[in-house]
């Protein structure tokens, strides 16, 4: 695929590396692809950072035809910059674009448009361990018409922010609420696509259990409200009584790269891992029986994050005494020493670009 490159004539810079924040500072440029249905992909090009211009009539504004990932580019200690298994985010993004009536883009083509772009903005690539650039591929439907059907005219774009951890509490755990009123899915739903109607049909929730001093919600199956599916921006694993236990992919939870790692590298370190549905109800048996060990939320924007407290209902129950778990501190370990090249790479997850 040929990119036009379009550089900025006005360069910024990074901002101290402690001040990052998550998503808030973007790179100099972005990369834009256009489709239509007759030309097929068409008019690659990475120009400045900036503004773009849609229809009012544009189907991403009306029917919300959008799809997304998020992965992110590492810096290693010897300077170099690789990426995390970048060829699952691409073909989930396919299958998202497959399950949201969008064009699907050849594999090898969107990892050169990744790693075109990556190489341009290098210098924006923190050098703080826990720091990282974050990547947003985005996808949406743009036809200048209100009728609704499949999109005839849609356009790629990845946007790039410097970013440091998710969550304000970091590495430190954090408190979750399990979600009893609204769903986030149904079956034959779009749970498991990245499809921005999945986030903005789950603030509503957020915002509650934000009121209430909780980071986010937990969410349950959209039948009968009895099954652990996952977090706002997390899949979730228990250590129940020795094992871990994690939802399995119904179909309504998002396949996440860091939940499938995490599921490699227990089963490398010999633990048994159990994909299975786990109700509400054996989740509170087990906090109340004191057989949860430990519970965390993992995805590529929080990596390994720890459950200290999750509320139902008017009751709060502290996980692990609200400290990180072992198994947990191993898992973060083991994940960001890969990701940040600090420990080998035995399971040939990590692309160095440089
Ligand atoms: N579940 C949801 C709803 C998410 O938004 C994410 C983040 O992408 C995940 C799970 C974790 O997925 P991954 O590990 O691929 O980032
Ligand atoms: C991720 O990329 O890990 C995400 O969950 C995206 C999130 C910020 C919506």
């Amino acid at each position: 695929m040929e990119i036009k490159i379009t550089k900025t004539t006005t360069p910024n810079t990074m901002p101290p590396e402690d001040k990052l924040g998550f998503g808030k500072v973007f790179t100099d440029h972005m990369l834009l692809v256009d489709w239509n249905v007759d030309k097929g992909w068409y008019n690659a090009r990475i120009e400045p950072f900036g503004r773009i211009s849609l229809h009012p009539a544009s189907t991403v504004l009306h029917y919300g035809a959008e799809i997304f990932e998020g992965l992110k580019a590492y810096r290693r200690a010897d300077g170099g910059v690789q990426l995390f298994r970048p060829r699952e985010n691409i073909k989930r993004m396919n299958r998202s674009a497959e399950r949201m009536s969008l064009p699907e883009m050849d594999e090898d083509d969107m990892f050169e448009l990744l790693t075109t772009f990556v190489k341009l903005e290098e210098k924006w690539v923190p050098k703080s361990f826990g720091t990282s650039l974050y990547l947003r591929p985005f996808l949406f439907g743009n036809d200048e018409a209100l009728g609704v059907h499949a999109v005839h005219n849609a356009t790629f774009m990845l946007i790039a922010s410097p970013s440091g951890s998710y969550y304000k509490e970091g590495i430190n755990p954090v408190g979750i609420m399990i979600e009893c009123e609204d769903v986030r899915t149904v079956r034959g739903g779009t749970g498991y696509a990245k499809c921005g109607g999945n986030y903005a049909a789950s603030t509503r929730a957020g915002e509650r259990a934000a009121k209430k001093g909780y980071s986010q919600v937990l969410w349950l199956d959209g039948v009968e409200q009895k099954y652990i599916e996952e977090v706002g921006a997390m899949n979730v694993m228990f250590k129940i009584d020795g094992v871990v236990v994690t939802p399995k992919l119904t179909g309504s939870i998002l396949p996440g790269i860091t939940r499938k790692s995490c599921i490699e590298v227990l089963k490398t370190k010999g633990y048994t891992v159990e994909e299975r549905l786990l109700s509400v109800d054996e989740l509170i048996a087990a906090m109340e029986s004191g057989k949860l060990e430990e519970a965390w939320g993992c995805g590529t924007a929080a990596v390994v994050s720890p459950i200290g407290k999750l509320a139902y209902g008017d009751k709060v129950y502290e996980i692990g005494g609200g400290k990180i778990g072992a198994l947990t501190q191993e898992l973060y370990d083991t994940l960001t020493g890969i990701q940040w090249g600090k420990l080998d790479d035995p399971f040939n997850w990590v692309y160095k670009l440089s």
